[in-house]
């Protein structure tokens, strides 16, 4: 149909001129008789593309048009218009001509074949020249004479049709299997990676691959674990490591304080202690170890948990010292005669907390004289009723504790022992001043 403008009166007037001067301007004299090709009337063969080509009457016929019309060339024929005509010119859009059949000569060549310009017959390429009926899931192949519809890898025919293959159905993969147009992919569960043929699934050391563990990475099949060293233990995230407070965990892990450290735990001992066997704390005795301060007039004392530095000369009017620590009160003095005549200092420690009642000293008496009788008390320093004395036999005593007491504390008790031997009529007092020091702990 020709597109003339709807507005244009008289068109139908125009379109039989029109049919009209197509017909008398035919020309009829181009013909090529050597080729194999017609073309039809207003079409000129073209030798380089091979088809039928519109000629332009409106420049190749002398006055194609006669007088006050213009010339307008259009496929396979021309318009003569008049000039005042207004004409939506769609006639010569840029588009490509239409395809016009040519006539074909009869061909010489076999199915499939087409001659050359030298005549020859060369085969057809129905694929390259879409003269195939391959389906757009086929592909096409050109052969000799002919073609031939094929599937792409991956494709089954199934009718006409090329039809992706599950090639998951077939267990190519370990684990698992995507299957994708034309083709599949094998996938592997977390911890496992595809192996060189990608299809079996190989086990990831996570441990080499950066796994997230604190401490100590072990890799299994499949997955990883994480591990803490000695002293700490695995966080509920499963890969962090926190420290283990050991010492909340027992109180007899230390004999006196546990301190917690990374990983581990320690422990200590009070002041003038030192640890024994990792847990125990034993008393340090300075005096042995020479540790101690005391002056050359001094003795040094130990005690648990300290030391104590005493005058070595502890005697005191009217007592002279007759030994190191014994002072004696002379029998010629008669401010002696009321007097203990004999007064011997000792010195001992104990822990607190003693269960009681408990033996702390035994008392022996040295009597040169037989058959006689000693008497033990306690004089002086047990205001609090903490001590008693047990005789024993006629010549020993021993000084029981009889409350446990907590140190640091300390006593200082006079032991009268009164020496009597009736035959004599004699009768004798000696003191031994005991000092006592209570520890602050019970070790
Ligand atoms: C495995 O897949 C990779 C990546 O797609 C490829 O380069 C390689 O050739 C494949 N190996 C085998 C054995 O198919
Ligand atoms: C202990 O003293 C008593 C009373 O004086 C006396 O009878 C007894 O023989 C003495 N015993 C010893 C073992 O000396």
């Amino acid at each position: 149909m020709l597109p003339f403008a709807s507005c244009l009166p008289g068109s139908l007037l125009l379109w039989a001129l029109l049919l009209l001067l197509l017909g008398a301007a035919s020309p009829q004299d181009s013909e090529e008789p050597d080729s194999y090709t017609e073309c039809t009337d207003g079409y000129e063969w073209d030798p380089d593309s091979q088809h039928c080509r519109d000629v332009n009457e409106c420049l190749t016929i002398p006055e194609a048009c006669k007088g006050e019309m213009k010339c307008i060339n259009h496929y396979g024929g021309y318009l003569c218009l008049p000039r005042s005509a207004a004409v939506i010119n769609d006639l010569h859009s840029e588009g490509p001509p239409p395809p016009v059949p040519p006539v074909e000569h009869p061909n010489p060549c076999l199915p499939g074949y087409e001659p050359d310009e030298q005549e020859s017959c060369v085969d057809v390429d129905e694929c390259a020249q879409a003269l195939h009926d391959c389906r757009p899931s086929q592909d096409c192949h050109n052969l000799p004479g002919s073609y031939q519809c094929t599937c792409p890898d991956g494709y089954r025919k199934i009718g006409p049709e090329c039809v992706d293959i599950d090639e998951c159905r077939y267990r190519y993969c370990q684990h698992r299997c995507v299957n994708l147009p034309g083709s599949f992919r094998c996938q592997c569960e977390p911890g496992f990676q595809l192996g060189p043929n990608n299809r079996s699934c190989v086990d990831v050391n996570e441990c080499d691959m950066g796994a997230p563990c604190e401490q100590r990475c072990f890799n299994s099949y499949g997955t990883f674990l994480c591990r803490c060293h000695q002293g700490y233990e695995l966080h509920r995230d499963g890969f962090s490591c926190s420290d283990i407070d050991e010492c909340s965990y027992s109180s007899y892990l230390c004999q006196y304080r546990c301190v917690n450290e990374p990983g581990r735990f320690s422990c200590h001992c009070p002041q003038g202690y030192q640890l024994l066997a990792t847990r125990l704390c034993q008393d340090i005795d300075e005096c042995e170890s020479g540790a101690h301060q005391c002056s050359e007039a001094q003795t040094c004392v130990n005690f648990h948990g300290g030391y104590r530095c005493v005058d070595t000369n502890r005697c005191v009017e009217p007592y002279v010292q007759v030994s190191d620590n014994r002072c004696l009160c002379p029998a010629s003095n008669p401010l002696c005669r009321e007097q203990p005549s004999s007064i011997v200092h000792r010195y001992m420690s104990i822990t607190s907390e003693r269960s009681v009642p408990a033996d702390v000293f035994q008392i022996q008496a040295t009597s040169v004289y037989p058959g006689a009788y000693n008497a033990f008390q306690i004089r002086a320093g047990n205001s609090q009723g903490d001590f008693y004395i047990r005789q024993i036999n006629n010549v020993s005593a021993m000084l029981v504790l009889a409350r446990p007491v907590t140190g640091p504390r300390e006593y200082v008790l006079d032991l009268e022992m009164v020496t009597m031997n009736s035959l004599m009529s004699y009768r004798a007092s000696s003191v031994l001043r005991l000092t006592v020091f209570v520890g602050a702990y019970t070790f």
